[in-house]
């Protein structure tokens, strides 16, 4: 089978984005939402100086539907059945239905320019055979 390339592409700058204030973009296309959230705190497959930006896909792998970030929990939360994801922890399931962990988008920090850049994925984004399509 043909893997196809993931593309490199940047999320924002680093000094602006704030500890704990969801970011929200696409990736690797138009149709994947993604948060990225910057801890304050260094977390399992943070990149950056204080290795604390992480970030998902924001399609639940239960049934797809969007979770949002629960800034007071510090969770991924699904409001269709309640499943909850630890950013912390590599998009581990916490609690629900889902039987896979939200894929982690992975980053990394380009010091010169400041930048967080979206370069891979680690997990099957819900609904597809195959993350790039
Ligand atoms: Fe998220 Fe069912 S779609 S828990």
């Amino acid at each position: 089978s043909t893997t196809l390339p993931y593309p490199r592409e940047a999320v924002a700058k680093l000094g602006d984005v704030a500890v704990n204030e969801p970011v929200y973009f696409n990736y690797p296309d138009s149709r994947s939402p993604c948060i990225m959230i910057r801890k304050g705190r260094e977390v399992k497959g943070g990149v950056g100086p204080d290795k604390d930006v992480v970030a998902y896909s924001t399609q639940c792998t239960h049934m797809g539907c969007p979770v949002g970030y629960d800034k007071e929990e510090e969770t991924f939360k699904c409001p269709c059945h309640y499943s909850i994801f630890d950013p912390d922890n590599a998009g581990q399931m916490v609690i629900g239905h889902a039987t896979e962990s939200l894929p982690q988008i992975i980053l990394e920090y380009d010091e010169a320019e400041d930048a967080l850049l979206a370069v891979s994925v680690d997990g099957l984004i819900y609904g597809r055979q195959a993350n790039i399509i």
